[in-house]
């Protein structure tokens, strides 16, 4: 196997009951973001997604459409696989808990948790959101209604097997406190910590009266609660428990990336589980926030919805990926409108970005016969700005995406872009060249060039399409290769005498939202 470091990361896998939104678009462009730049910075990456298929929605969903659960869910693996093609979306394995693998890993965590002492029979009485996937006693419920959803929740009475999850409450609240890292960002642990310390309720992780779903081991009325199901997709996919060999190299996960409605599940429940089962936590958990519309929760049901691959087919998918992590904060809760995609894009991609390299290649063309020049022996103070602003830039940009922070990130090339064009009305290069100061004028087309080759290089992982683009247009030998960090990081890499190869703008203006 290699030697690089492995890392692990996962994304929520999402629910089999409707196509994806943009939400989910936000939570897989992000997540593969952050593959890319491990990739880049040398990591033998595992980058796993898929989908939730064990859920009374979807057996809903499928029994509309006359079709079994198992049709269903085939045709919307089809459909989440296509959507994240399109979206860019790099993940390694596509997991679905229908899978026999993930079967098996159920079935094993149960009878793990059993050997623990950690699983009983009892009776479960309260309501359940099937929307949520969850457990709400009476006092839970806003005016009868699932807290979240706005629906009502389904009463149940059955006997169901419990795990002790309470017991778990003060070696979780312990792991928390000693590892400050595990839940982020602080928000988020914060939340956790004062649900542990509310106390924890034991699970039912059981269900009677349905056939979807993964038979509970030794007792195959009932099967296994979705969410201690789903949960275990983190491991499945890594192949446990056949393939331990696998297993044992990636696990336990860098990162689980989930949005803050299901934080709990990954904070509380899915650490107790492991720990009752005897395997080490994973690393991190991120909460990230939520994309609204117009202030609005997403919904189906009020029609409230977009499409991601609308958006790709209107703006392109690097202008889309771009905007939407650029615009929000990954941390918090964020907007996404078609306002903001056109005012970004030609703010950001089509002035400041666009404007610099099609400014730097036609002055390339004009004064240094379409090739990098040598560097010229004459400098003055602002030529040391963008040299000195990039050997800045790694160690901050490295430390944004340890943050997931990609809006920072982002903000970090773009200081670098601005600069770059302010460095152009600083220097002048067409008062050089009218002035025959050739020699400073190499340097400055050179301090140019390469700041474009680095800005290229930090937005592959989040405009894998466009790095390719402008390598080519500095007239990169192997434009579509991945660009590796630290090393392309290093000022001065530049082949002197490359010609460029000019083309058309990269991002041609929008003059108003496409629809
Ligand atoms: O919760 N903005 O699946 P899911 C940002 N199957 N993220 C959003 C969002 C929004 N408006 N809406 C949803 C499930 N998400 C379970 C997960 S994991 C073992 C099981 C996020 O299809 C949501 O927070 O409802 C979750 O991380 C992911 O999309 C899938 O949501
Ligand atoms: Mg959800």
């Amino acid at each position: 196997m290699s030697s690089r470091k492995p890392y692990y990361l996962t994304t929520a896998i999402t629910y089999a009951n409707s196509k994806p939104h943009i939400g989910h678009a936000y939570e897989e462009i992000a997540t593969d973001v952050l593959a890319r730049w491990k990739r880049a910075t040398g990591h033998d990456v595992q980058f796993v997604t898929g989908s939730d298929e064990h859920s009374a929605n979807v057996e809903t969903k499928a029994k509309e459409l006359g079709q079994s659960p198992a049709e269903y869910c085939e045709h919307m693996a089809g459909v989440f696989q296509d959507t994240w093609q399109a979206l860019g979306i790099s993940y390694d394995r596509f997991i679905r808990t229908s899978e026999p693998v993930h079967h098996a890993a159920s079935r094993e965590m149960v009878r793990r948790a059993t050997r623990s002492g950690d699983v009983y029979k009892g009776r479960y009485e309260g309501w359940y959101c099937n929307s949520c996937e969850n457990y709400y006693v009476e006092t839970d419920l806003k005016d009868g209604q699932c807290p979240v959803h706005g629906i009502k929740p389904v009463w149940l009475s059955e006997e169901n097997y419990f795990f002790k999850l309470s017991r778990y409450a003060p070696r979780l609240l312990e792991h928390i406190e000693t590892h400050p890292e595990f839940i982020q960002p602080e928000s988020r642990r914060k939340e956790v910590m004062n649900i542990i310390r509310g106390g924890l309720k034991d699970l039912s992780i059981s269900r009677a009266g349905t056939q979807w779903g993964i038979p509970f081991p030794d007792d195959a009325t009932h099967i296994i609660y979705v969410w201690f199901d789903a949960l275990i997709n983190y491991i499945s996919a890594l192949g446990f428990p056949d393939d331990m060999q696998k297993f044992e190299r990636y696990w336990p996960a860098d990162v689980h990336v989930i949005g803050k409605d299901i934080t709990r599940f990954h904070c509380i429940i899915w650490p107790a589980m492991l720990m009752s089962a005897q395997l080490p936590l994973p690393r991190r958990v991120f909460g990230h926030g939520f994309i609204y519309l117009k202030g609005e929760k997403i919904s189906k049901t009020k029609g409230n919805v977009l499409d991601p691959l609308d958006m790709v087919k209107a703006y392109g998918l690097d202008p889309f990926r771009y905007v939407l992590l650029a615009a929000n904060n990954f941390s918090g809760d964020g907007e996404f409108s078609e306002e903001e995609m056109v005012e970004r894009y030609n703010s950001d991609l089509a002035n400041d970005m666009g404007n610099l390299l099609n400014r730097t290649l036609t002055m390339v063309e004009k004064y240094c016969q379409g090739r990098v020049p040598a560097a010229g022996s004459i400098t003055v103070a602002v030529d040391e700005a963008l040299p000195a602003q990039a050997a800045r830039l790694f160690p901050a940009f490295q430390e944004a995406m340890e943050q997931l922070n990609f809006s920072g990130a982002l903000s970090l090339v773009w200081d670098l872009v601005k600069r770059a064009n302010k460095y152009i009305e600083e220097a002048a290069p067409w008062s050089l060249a009218k002035q025959g100061e050739q020699d400073r004028l190499n340097r400055v087309m050179l301090n140019l060039l390469e700041s474009l080759r680095l800005v290229a290089g930090y937005i592959q992982a989040f405009m894998p399409e466009t790095t390719p683009r402008i390598l080519a247009q500095l007239g990169d030998p192997d434009p579509g290769r991945r660009v590796s960090f630290p090393a392309e990081a290093e000022w001065g890499r530049l082949a002197v005498g490359q010609a460029i190869a000019k083309t058309g703008p990269l991002f041609p203006r929008w003059e108003k939202a496409a629809k």
